[in-house]
């Protein structure tokens, strides 16, 4: 049963689908990068649940982190897991598997797991707050969490333009139908503590986007498959020029323990 948000009455639906170039976007992720918050917790031997993986190339960071530990990369959509079980193999990282699995269900008894990692999740869940409880379940007492959302009320795009606004308020709007959040990353302190987390503290980082034509494009076709053509164009149009163009994204991290 697709869950139902209880303000916008919308199914939950994960916006950008399996549409490849969005996956290709994920899979320059790295540990350094954008897990690099939770670098700090991380230590040989613990065990880590990285859930919402995507194509695994932070689950795989992970996992060198904290070998010989276990680390286990679950995701809804299955279709991305073979990347990170190719990926692993490639790198010889023996300790990380890939399983299909609801960030609402997750397949780890009570207690087990030492660290749960989440990135780019909670904003495309209608309950982020539930989610967040199932971590705390399998969670260690005294185990910690870590997570990291964008905050699209925090774009900084160059030069300006208001057509490329009107145009990420859109997506933002499309967001929100399917049942997300495009201002998860200022809440995610609030949802922790909803979910019975402790010690939480909150940091924020800027991400420029290298290829800013590659990330127009990725918007602009979300936006024309949501049957919003003249936004997709007016973002086309604005990359398209010679002038330097900048995308960058605000992104809220988190980390808290589970204390009971
Ligand atoms: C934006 S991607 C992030 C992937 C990866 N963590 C990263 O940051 O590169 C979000 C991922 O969450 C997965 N997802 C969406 N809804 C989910 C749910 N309810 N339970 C588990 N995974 C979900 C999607 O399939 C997608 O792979």
């Amino acid at each position: 049963m697709p869950r139902v948000a209880s303000e916008t009455g919308n199914a939950e639906r994960y916006t950008p689908g399996d549409m490849a170039s969005a996956v290709a976007v994920m899979a320059d992720r790295r540990v350094e990068t954008h897990g690099r918050f939770f670098l700090p917790h991380l230590r040989p031997g613990q065990a880590v649940l990285d859930v919402g993986c995507g194509p695994g190339t932070i689950t795989v960071g992970l996992a060198a982190a904290v070998a010989p530990g276990p680390v286990l990369g679950v995701d809804a959509g299955a279709h991305q897991l073979d990347q990170g079980r190719r990926l692993a193999a490639q790198v010889g990282m023996t300790n990380v598997a890939f399983e299909a699995a609801s960030c609402y269900e997750l397949p780890w008894p009570d207690q087990s797991v030492d660290r749960v990692f989440s990135h780019a999740l909670l904003e495309h869940l209608v309950d982020p707050v539930a989610a967040l409880r199932e971590a705390r379940r399998v969670l260690r007492p005294g185990g910690m969490i870590g997570v990291c959302s964008p905050d699209w009320g925090g774009f900084l795009l160059t030069p300006p333009s208001d057509g490329v606004a009107a145009a990420l308020l859109a997506y933002q709007d499309v967001q929100r139908g399917n049942g997300g959040d495009p201002l998860a990353g200022r809440k995610l302190g609030v949802h922790l503590g909803e979910a019975g987390f402790a010690d939480i503290r909150v940091d924020a980082r800027y991400e420029r986007f290298t290829s800013t034509t590659a990330m127009a494009e990725l918007l602009a076709v979300l936006l024309d498959e949501a049957g919003h053509g003249d936004h997709a164009r007016s973002v086309r149009m604005w990359s398209d020029q010679s002038c330097g163009t900048m995308f960058a994204e605000a992104w809220v991290s988190a980390v808290a323990v589970n204390s009971t």
